[in-house]
């Protein structure tokens, strides 16, 4: 018999289509949706991801305490599945000065500019709460991440055996939070379509 997770990782076929996309910040209670797309991570982009190998027991555990350690995600999702997602650690910190991103793109749906989105979100969001620097650690044969850091400003430095990316962030002016204020307007009606749309296929 097939077990739950990996029923939920294949719920939906990983095909790339041009269906409807939505870049907004995930709810706590689409915490499922959150683990299902992690599940579906192949073994190589979860090493990535956590730099370590990481069981379908250890994401859920990860995923269910992402979002109550002082975590924000954003996701890409298509269709209203979640296909990616950029995470901000760090907002509970005191001073809350110095955040961590990391960030996952389901195979299929790489190379076509979504971290690059989920990116600039998590840079937005980590500035606008007052974090002056954003780390991103990776493996050092992970080109794609390093290529995606480089793109965003990031400088990159080997130490200990990983690459760390720093990025350094602007102080929060009216003009960011506006843009992020707009975007979550704008990202509460993509949330309410993607609900629709998953209740709809169901
Ligand atoms: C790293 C990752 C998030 C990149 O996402 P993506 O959606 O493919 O990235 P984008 O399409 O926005 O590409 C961003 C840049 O990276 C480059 N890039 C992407 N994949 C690459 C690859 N395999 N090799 C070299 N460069 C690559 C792109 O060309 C682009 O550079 P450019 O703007 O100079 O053209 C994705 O590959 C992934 O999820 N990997 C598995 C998990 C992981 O490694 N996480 C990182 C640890 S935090």
């Amino acid at each position: 018999m097939t077990d739950p997770d990996t029923m939920i990782a294949c719920a939906k076929p990983a095909t790339p289509a041009a269906g409807r996309i939505t870049v907004r910040k995930l709810w706590p209670h689409e915490r499922e949706a959150y683990i299902a797309h992690l599940l579906r991570l192949e073994p190589e982009a979860r090493r990535w991801r956590f730099g370590m190998t990481m069981t379908n027991a250890a994401l859920r555990a990860y995923a269910g305490r992402s979002f109550c350690v002082g975590g924000l995600v954003h996701a890409c999702c298509v269709d209203g599945v979640v296909r990616a997602t950029g995470e901000l650690q760090g907002l509970l910190d005191f001073p809350r000065q110095h955040g961590e991103a990391a960030f996952s793109v389901e195979k299929g749906w790489r190379r076509q500019g979504i971290g690059s989105r989920l990116f600039a979100a998590v840079l937005l969001s980590a500035r606008n709460r007052g974090m002056s620097v954003l780390d991103v650690m990776c493996h050092p044969d992970n080109l794609a991440m390093k290529a995606l850091a480089r793109r965003h400003g990031v400088t990159l430095q080997l130490l200990y055996g990983e690459t760390h990316g720093l990025a350094r962030l602007d102080i929060s002016t009216p003009s960011s939070l506006l843009t992020e204020a707009l975007a979550n307007t704008t990202s509460a009606f993509g949330a309410f379509l993607d609900a629709q749309t998953c209740y709809s296929q169901r």
